[in-house]
């Protein structure tokens, strides 16, 4: 194992140097850990492409394989709960970020990274949610347990057709909710189909900004994109409302007033997939196999690539151009 050679794509950003590429590595060269699996999909996340950019802050290591998130079989085992053969799940934590990641044909992990596959799911499904699908989840499951539910009035999902943004808003269409779906893109019909009932312009990109409160629109707010984007939709929030914010593709700062939150009651919960505990991870998981699988699974693909596809998906993530997952095949 410690010899074999295999292919990956390596982002070295050390000074001077800040490039990219297909390269060959060999096993020895993969990090500590007790699970070595061949991965078989990985997904492409906005995050891996921060990370191949030196003024990105992502990379914590200057010469890395990126790849937050990784899917296929173990090849080799010195954990007594994991056995080779077995299909699993790996994402969060530091892959991809300050080690090897997903963006090769193996890699190496600590068995508590590890999530079995869950039922219902296969390596390609469970890439085409990654670590989009599972903040889309944990978004939903968040607001749920807040006490969210389908009666309580439409959820409005921000970047409607990024990975985050259009997984939830299929699998909150599935679960009964009326979802108004938010797009800088003509894709109007694309969201319908996954099963928005409204399609509204992005918001927070006028000329004048949305006062500090606005008439009660939606219930409910799944922000992967933040900035003023966030700060309008704080501001139309119904009474007990929250937003689950994930992301910042519009921008880390936040410029609104405390009148959302003393006047209605407004609530912001912070989703956070990268250091969730992993029994919960699991759990999350095994729900996204089950009652939170979106069911236009396929259709959420923007585009399918191997290794040499990398660069050109990358930079059409920077560009807010996504519509939907770009899966990495690794296949045989
Ligand atoms: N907290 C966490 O654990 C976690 C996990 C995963 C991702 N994230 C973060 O969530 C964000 C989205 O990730 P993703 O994988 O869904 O990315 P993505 O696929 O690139 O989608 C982002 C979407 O946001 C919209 N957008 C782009 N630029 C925008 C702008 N300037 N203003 C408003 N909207 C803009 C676009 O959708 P429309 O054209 O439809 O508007 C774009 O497709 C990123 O910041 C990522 O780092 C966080």
């Amino acid at each position: 194992m410690g010899g074999e050679a295999f292919r990956a794509f390596v982002a070295d950003t050390r000074d001077g140097l800040e490039a990219s590429g297909v390269s060959t590595l060999t096993a020895a060269e993969l990090p500590q850990g007790e699970i070595t699996i061949r991965v078989e999909y990985s997904g492409v996340n906005y995050k891996d492409a921060l990370a191949v950019r030196r003024d990105g802050g992502v990379a914590a290591i200057p010469r890395l394989v990126p790849g937050i998130d990784l899917a296929g079989t173990v090849v080799d085992s010195t954990d007594s709960g994991i056995a080779a053969g077995q299909s699993v799940i790996v994402h969060g934590y530091d892959l991809g970020v300050g080690r090897h990641g997903g963006f090769a044909e193996l890699a190496r992990v600590p068995a508590a990274y590890v999530v079995p596959m869950p039922a219902g799911l296969d390596a390609r499904s469970a890439m085409v949610l990654g670590t989009a699908g599972f903040t889309a989840a944990m978004s939903v499951v968040q607001l749920e347990e807040r006490g969210l539910s389908a009666a309580d009035g439409p959820v409005l999902v921000l970047g409607a057709t990024g990975g985050v943004g259009a997984i939830a808003v299929n699998m909150l269409a599935d679960r009964g909710y009326e979802v108004l779906a938010s797009t800088g893109k003509d894709a109007r019909d694309w969201l319908l189909g996954l099963g928005a009932s409204e399609v509204l312009p992005r918001l927070g990109t006028g000329d004048s900004p949305a006062g500090p409160l606005e008439g009660e629109e939606w219930a409910a707010v799944v922000d992967p994109v933040g900035g003023r984007a966030l700060a309008s939709a704080l501001s139309s929030l119904r009474w007990g409302g929250a937003v689950a914010q994930s992301g910042m593709v519009g921008g880390i700062g936040l410029k609104t007033t405390v009148l959302p939150f003393i006047i209605r009651g407004a609530a912001i919960l912070g989703i956070n997939s990268v250091d969730v505990p992993i029994d919960r991870r699991r759990e999350i998981w095994a729900r996204m196999g089950d009652d939170l699988k979106p069911s236009c699974l396929e259709g959420i693909i923007d585009r399918e690539i191997g290794l040499d596809g990398l660069e050109a998906a990358m930079t059409t993530l920077l560009e807010g151009g996504a519509r939907g997952r770009f899966l990495l095949s690794l296949g045989a």
